[in-house]
């Protein structure tokens, strides 16, 4: 990490992380708010991601299509405040982007009002003009293929994508067009651990995986499934590294029991 005279930390940046593709395997979690980007950041994370994944666990949307500009600057905002060390990426949500203009304007939102990094997007060549226009002006942008969220219903919903070998073709050659425009590193989420393998090998920027093996340079998981606040599906690819979940439904029934049998406060908890 490059120090600066004045500044008592730098965040990573977009070269520091393509710089460790095939030395380092690179880590990165979603966050959300000030509280848990602060921690994520504190635990050395490469990469704080403000997923747009937040509609669905913290905003109660059952897809991640509802999400607007206004929530997602809420959080990048929030987010952005508690991060000192780690690249923070903005996710651009649904509509966002639909032109190369409206990408243009997202995301510089983004960066100069939110303190974001970088940005990400979803898809390939259908956003070939997007990405040309932000890599010109100067926006790292984080691809999105396989599995992408935004577009889950037409892909016949949360499925392994790039099973059949036309599907596989297609996630590849976006991946080499994103690449060659551009891309910083390329997220990989829910396709077969052998066609990861392959794009990593024949991609120049760092590959990014979830549910997508071993084999990528990096991995990434939502927050709220890595901690065991288990939605109503939990996919195959989460590991839970807490029961955070269960401990918060304990601690609040053991401090509602405590309340209604006068247990809490005690006369020390008092004034
Ligand atoms: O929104 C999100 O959290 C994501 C990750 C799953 C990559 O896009």
């Amino acid at each position: 990490m490059a120090e600066r005279p004045g500044l008592t930390a730098v965040r990573l940046t977009v070269k520091q992380i393509r710089e460790k593709k095939g030395v380092e395997k690179i880590a990165v979690l979603t966050a959300y708010d000030y509280l848990f980007a602060g921690l994520v950041d504190q635990a050395g994370l490469d990469v704080v991601l403000v997923g747009d994944s937040l509609g669905m666990v913290l905003l109660g949307y059952e897809s991640t299509v509802p999400v607007t500009m206004r929530d997602m600057m809420h959080h990048v905002k929030a987010a952005s405040r508690g991060v000192k060390k780690a690249l923070v990426v903005a996710d651009m949500p649904f509509g966002s982007y639909d032109t190369p203009e409206r990408a243009l304007r997202n995301a510089r939102r983004f960066m100069k009002e939110a303190g974001a990094d970088a940005v990400k997007l979803e898809g390939g060549q259908a956003v070939r003009p997007q990405v040309e226009a932000l890599v010109r002006a100067g926006i790292p942008v984080m691809g999105h293929l396989g599995l992408t969220p935004q577009s889950a219903s037409q892909l016949g919903g949360y499925k392994v994508q790039g099973k059949t070998s036309a599907q596989a073709e297609e996630i590849f050659k976006d991946a080499v067009l994103l690449d060659k425009l551009g891309a910083f590193a390329i997220v990989l989420e829910c396709v077969p651990a052998k066609l990861a393998g392959r794009i990593t090998q024949e991609v120049c920027c760092p590959t990014i995986g979830i549910g997508a093996g071993a084999a990528t340079d990096g991995q990434v998981l939502v927050l709220t499934d890595m901690l065991g606040f288990r939605g109503q599906v939990q996919p195959k690819f989460v590991r839970a590294y807490a029961e955070l979940g269960k401990a918060a439904a304990k601690a609040f029934a053991q401090y509602r029991s405590d309340v209604v049998k006068g247990k809490f406060p005690s006369a020390d908890e008092s004034y």
